[in-house]
């Protein structure tokens, strides 16, 4: 059986994605801040990205049982300047969105690549945004013009850099690192305004946790195909 971890797995899309991979028969560590929010079917563990030790003894525990890891997907992220303009935002908003989308992410990652390595074929899928493209937002994208979100946008836009240059160092090491967009969905981060589901959007996040071995990797995509980095 595969095993796999999800950061942020306690609510939304972090959540439908834990419950998905379940399904697939995979064990499931649900990474949450609370015990009693992981989805039934899946394995409860704390895992605040933003705190070191928790990270270590999550690779810990997850190493000490099973001694690898098939699936890591960086699901967990806030968003600090939801409505703002790029003017208003401080480096405070800056710092607290990048705590846990940038910084919580290479965290993890750090910590669980020598059990991604033991497993072979393994699958890292960072979940970003397409308000991150940054040559959509240049090109003037009605979508990345009406939500300018300095702290997230650029967050999830270093994020995407991320995922190219693990990529590329993992690549022929038998580890696909892929950026996925879920989509407009209806969430808490949203203020479940999107018109998709949370399910709708973890399932473009276990598409590229399932990819067959001559699957694609350094890509950033979403349900409807490749999007601009
Ligand atoms: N919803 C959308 O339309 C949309 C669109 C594009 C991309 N995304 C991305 O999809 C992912 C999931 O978003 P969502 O809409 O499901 O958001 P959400 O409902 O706000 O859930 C965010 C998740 O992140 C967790 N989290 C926050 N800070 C954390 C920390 N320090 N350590 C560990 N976990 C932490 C939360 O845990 P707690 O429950 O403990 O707070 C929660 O499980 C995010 O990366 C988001 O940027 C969402």
């Amino acid at each position: 059986m595969k095993i796999a971890l999800v950061t942020g797995a306690g609510r939304g899309i972090g959540r439908e994605t834990a419950r998905q991979l379940a399904e697939r028969e995979m064990i499931v560590f649900a990474g949450v801040r609370e015990e009693n929010h992981a989805p039934e079917g899946t394995r409860p563990i704390l895992l605040d990205v933003t705190d070191p030790a928790a990270v270590a003894s999550a690779a810990k525990i997850v190493g000490e049982e099973f001694g690898r890891l098939d699936v890591l997907v960086n699901n967990a992220a806030t968003c600090g300047d939801f409505g703002m303009t790029p003017a208003e935002v401080t480096a405070k908003h800056m710092r607290a969105t990048y705590e846990v989308g940038v910084f919580g992410v290479v965290t993890v990652t750090h910590a669980m690549i020598p059990l991604l390595r033991a497993a072979g074929e393994a699958r890292i899928v960072n979940m970003t945004t397409r308000l991150a493209s940054i040559s959509l937002t240049s090109a003037g994208d009605d979508l990345n013009v009406a939500w300018p979100m300095l702290a997230y946008n650029s967050a999830k836009s270093a994020l995407n850099a991320l995922t190219v240059l693990y990529a590329n160092e993992l690549r022929g090491s038998g580890i696909l690192v892929n950026a996925v967009d879920p989509g407009h969905c209806a969430t808490d981060l949203t203020g479940h305004t999107g018109s998709r589901t949370a399910a709708e959007g973890a399932a473009v996040a276990v598409r590229m946790a399932t990819l067959g071995g001559d699957g694609p990797t350094g890509t950033f995509s979403s349900q409807e195909g490749p999007i601009p980095w």
